[in-house]
């Protein structure tokens, strides 16, 4: 192992601030949405960083970012790190941010240690990890490692019906087609991503350290409820067809095929929900859901997906409302590599940092680079296990830790053949 190590831990938080401000909301609100311009100014202010730390920079057509520490013998198989910047509305500075400024500090503290790779170091931005434009998350991985069909992904539109060609072209990334994005498998020899934990289970059992075994499998459903509208005094009870209440009666019915799917890790949110005409005496006409629902086991989130999609249909034809049901994705969990997740326990018993194994239930671009390499993660607490908002926080203390077990762990794995 490369020793010492010293992680620039006030560098790094400095950077995690700086690209914090950069934000579609004010502070300590952090909202950078696919294509946006923060999202366009964050990738630029990261992508200096690596290029002053010395790194190759290469995009694909997503806007997938590259970053590249070439190793001594060009032959071997490359090791990636990597995650993402985007951030949903109303989101904190540390979800995918730590496992992008954390690799790259994990990086600079190798170099700085006169480590030289035999095998390339590659750090991936991914793009649009979050699901926020287009309502379906790890745009960027999904293409890359062959999960999602290119054909598919360009008819993708967001809610106002805008494809993501469309907005590809216009954020500056039509130049290549979207099929270029592919990779073949066993282009890397293995993929570490570092992570806020996202739960409460490290801060509850005051470890520092959690080595990923599976990510829970995620599925998206979109529906669009259209209805009768009119005077909210004029039009009596007996004759409505009210988008919203339809919707309402669908979001009890996806908490509800949730509750009742026999097992505990069965989650399901409408995270979206929005209205039109949205005003206090008009009856609303059009509504639009998009449904997360999740589990470590497919089958028994199959089995709530089925019953959701069955409740549709029963509730909008005894309110009378037409509706559109869209599946837009259905992941099967990604189960980690054993030879990788030990690799990293081992490392954790050398540098004295408890650790213990645990179940992702949020997704990752993980979850798809497993389809094409050795893929695990290294979880670090965040307070409360808070996620998702802006009082979300993890100590300069906890993530140095994470990088120092990620900057370890990657010595380990490129120093020989
Ligand atoms: C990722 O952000 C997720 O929703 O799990
Ligand atoms: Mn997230
Ligand atoms: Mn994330």
């Amino acid at each position: 192992m490369p020793s010492p190590l010293s992680i620039d831990s006030l560098r790094l938080q400095g950077q995690i601030d700086a690209l914090a401000a950069i934000s579609e909301a004010p502070p300590p609100v952090v909202t950078r949405v696919l294509f946006s311009e923060a999202d366009r100014r964050g990738r630029a202010f990261v992508q200096e960083l690596c290029r002053q730390a010395g790194l190759l920079l290469q995009e694909d057509a997503i806007g997938n970012v590259f970053a590249r520490w070439p190793g001594k013998d060009a032959q071997l198989v490359p090791i990636a790190t990597g995650s993402h910047i985007d951030a949903i509305p109303n989101a904190g500075r540390y979800d995918g941010v730590v496992g992008v400024l954390g690799a790259l500090a994990a990086i600079c503290a190798l170099k700085q240690s006169g480590f030289e790779p035999r095998r390339t170091i590659e750090l991936i931005i991914f793009t649009a990890e979050e699901p926020t434009r287009f309502g379906i998350g790890c745009l960027g991985s999904r293409l890359l490692s062959g999960a999602l069909p290119p054909e598919k992904a360009a008819g993708l539109s967001d809610t106002e019906g805008q494809t993501l060609e469309q907005w590809r072209h216009q954020a500056g990334y039509g130049a290549r087609p979207l099929n270029s994005v592919l990779l073949p498998k066993g282009v890397y020899g293995g993929f570490i991503e570092l992570h806020i934990e996202q739960g409460p289970l490290l801060e509850r059992e005051n470890l520092p350290i959690g080595v990923v075994e599976k990510i829970a499998g995620p599925s998206t459903l979109r529906v669009q409820l259209t209805g009768v509208g009119g005077h909210a005094g004029a039009v009596l009870m007996p004759e409505r067809h009210d988008a919203l209440l339809a919707g309402a009666e669908i979001a009890l019915a996806v908490e509800e095929a949730a509750l009742n799917s026999g097992s505990p890790d069965t989650v399901a949110t409408t995270g979206v929900f929005r209205i039109e005409p949205g005003a206090v005496n008009s009856v609303p006409c059009r509504a639009w859901l998009e449904i997360d629902l999740r589990d470590t086991q497919s089958s028994t989130r199959d089995a709530a997906l089925q019953r959701i999609e069955r409740a549709v249909p029963e509730i909008c034809r005894r309110r009378g409302i037409e509706f559109q049901l869209e599946r837009l994705n259905l992941d099967e969990p990604a189960v980690c590599d054993p030879g990788l997740v030990s690799t990293i326990l081992e490392v954790c018993r050398e540098l004295n940092l408890p650790a213990k194994n645990m179940i992702s239930r949020a997704y990752h671009d993980s979850l798809f680079m497993a389809q094409i390499c050795p893929t695990t993660m290294i979880f670090i607490p965040c307070r409360g296990g808070v996620s998702h908002r802006p009082d979300e926080y993890s100590s300069p203390d906890q993530i140095a830790n994470g990088v120092l077990v990620l900057a370890q762990t990657l010595a380990r794995l490129t120093c020989g053949s």
